[in-house]
């Protein structure tokens, strides 16, 4: 069964040409994935649509309220979902969990925003708890919108040639290699002979070298 992903967030305009352009635009245009984006909004019910608030014992900004984000979540929850939110002080987001995530059948994704969410709704409607990366970012929206693109890319077809994935970045914990196109010489920079040579045995040998370089200067971590 292919892919469903809620998407619940306050901002839902945010992600306007996301789900159209590009590689995501294509899979879900094939129906390889669905993406639904849903307003938080829609499930609040008093007349000013309210869904945050201030904290609790003081502090700045906003937090967002229990009742609309859980009846929404509460709402769409399917048998077996995975329910996720998105929040700096979540697990790192690795290919690992990006693959896995991606044999799911149906994803409900939360977007927090201003200083967080109250922790009731964590404690009660939340499986698992996401961070793609050591930033801050002023709401959840586009971290979402992160693991959806990251993870669309491991569901077979969205990419056109399988090929792509198992030689890139991450799927082998080297950071890849130099590309170079046409015109074969630019401003005076002309692409590495091996390439134009045929022999693939030796770029194939170029292009490693290329690769454990370019991790030992950039992200020794990597080769540990
Ligand atoms: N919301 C705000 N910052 C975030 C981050 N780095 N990862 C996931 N969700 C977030």
């Amino acid at each position: 069964m292919p892919l469903t992903i809620d998407l619940l967030t306050l901002f839902p305009r945010m992600l306007d040409g996301f789900l159209t352009e590009s590689i995501l635009g294509k899979g879900i245009a094939a129906g390889l994935l669905t993406v639904n984006i849903r307003d938080v909004r829609q499930w609040s019910t008093d007349k000013h649509r309210t869904a945050d608030d201030r904290p609790f014992g003081g502090g700045a900004g906003m937090v967002m309220k229990p009742e609309p984000v859980v009846a929404a979540i509460e709402s769409l929850q399917t048998p077996g979902c995975r329910r996720i939110y998105l929040t700096p002080d979540g697990t790192p987001l690795s290919p690992a969990i990006a693959l896995e995530l991606s044999q799911q059948t149906h994803l409900i994704l939360l977007s927090g925003h201003y200083e967080g969410i109250d922790q009731r709704i964590r404690d009660t409607v939340i499986d698992q708890e996401l961070s793609i990366g050591d930033y801050v970012l002023t709401n959840g929206t586009l971290a979402a919108a992160v693991l959806i693109d990251a993870l669309a890319r491991f569901i077979p077809g969205v990419l056109g040639e399988e090929k792509s994935l198992t030689h890139e970045s991450f799927t082998s914990k080297l950071l890849d290699f130099p590309q170079y196109t046409r015109p074969a010489e630019f401003r005076g920079m002309s692409v590495p002979e091996v390439l134009l040579s045929g022999n693939h045995a030796e770029i194939e040998k170029w292009r490693q070298a290329r690769q454990v370089e370019k991790t030992r200067q950039v992200r020794p971590d990597l080769l540990k």
